[in-house]
């Protein structure tokens, strides 16, 4: 399914019926919006906008929304995690993940959750470890990765570091104690954003630091893992990167709008990299 934002102007040009029908709705839903916004100011307009006509306009009222990018709001805030898989999901598993998961063996720690354990991993698992922050519940490790030397030295085949490494402000020491606590020869499946909003929640919480280029993260990486042994890709296109920050969903492209690689928009950036034996 395209998605609504780009494709409205190209239907509206080629079906006259459904733009006459929005111009319709959008003038009877004008003066309602005007006085909505009026009452509530803008931010909590928008938070009401996003919650009352489920996130992307459900009932149709913000069809004019998507005639324009000239817009100071996004059309969701949360890189769309409440209404379906975010476009750096996307990347992450259907493609990243989904061609290294034979590295997904043995012994495994994952951050926060073992969603992709569980995922890719499959019967290759023979254990499974979540760290989370001191502090965050229904993990087996708390640790914070930059000081985490009450977890012993090479005890993981595998670590996944899906969304973390931005999070942490001493991105060195956390690369060091993976490296650490992973056996010779261990595999650890890294994705950073290249391109995002902030994430609200984390920055709350432990703070969100970084972005980074590939040249940035493969710098850092081979600092500690073996340089012949770093891969590094890069995902996304101008498109999927600014339907990402409109925290539009990957349903909402076709396949070859999310596939197309630009090198120039590193949206996503995931690396493998593999400890010295
Ligand atoms: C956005 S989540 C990413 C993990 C999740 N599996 C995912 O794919 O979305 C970021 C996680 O990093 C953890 N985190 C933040 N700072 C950390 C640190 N210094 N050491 C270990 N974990 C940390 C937080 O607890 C949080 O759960």
């Amino acid at each position: 399914m395209g998605s609504r934002l780009w494709h409205w102007s190209h239907k509206s040009r080629t079906n006259g019926t459904i733009a006459l029908q929005s111009q319709i709705v959008s003038a009877f839903a004008w003066p309602f919006k005007t006085l909505a916004r009026r009452m509530l100011g803008e931010q909590l307009y928008q938070q009401a906008r996003v919650t009352l006509l489920g996130e992307s306009g459900g009932l149709g009222l913000d069809w004019t929304w998507g005639n324009s990018l000239r817009r100071i709001h996004p059309l969701r805030r949360d890189f769309g995690w409440q209404a379906g898989q975010p476009i750096n999901r996307y990347y992450t598993e259907k493609h990243f993940l989904a061609e290294y998961q034979r590295d997904i063996r043995g012994r495994v720690l994952e951050i926060a959750d073992d969603r992709y354990t569980r995922l890719f991993g499959g019967n290759r698992v023979t254990a499974s470890d979540v760290l989370g922050f001191p502090g965050c519940s229904g993990v087996t490790i708390q640790a914070d990765l930059t000081k985490a030397d009450h977890i012993p030295s090479a005890i993981f085949d595998c670590a996944i570091l899906t969304f973390t490494l931005h999070v942490i402000f001493d991105v060195r020491a956390a690369l060091m104690t993976l490296e650490r606590i992973l056996k010779p020869g261990g595999v650890v499946l890294i994705v950073v954003p290249g391109i995002s909003q902030v994430s609200r929640y984390d920055m709350d919480n432990w703070g969100d630091y970084w972005r980074f280029t590939s040249l940035s993260i493969k710098l850092l990486v081979e600092k500690f893992f073996q340089p012949e042994e770093v891969t590094v890709k890069t995902y996304g296109n101008a498109l999927s990167a600014m339907a990402s920050l409109e925290g539009l969903l990957s349903t909402e492209l076709s396949q070859e709008e999310l596939d197309h690689w630009d090198r120039d928009y590193e949206l996503v950036i995931g690396v493998r990299a593999v400890k010295r034996l």
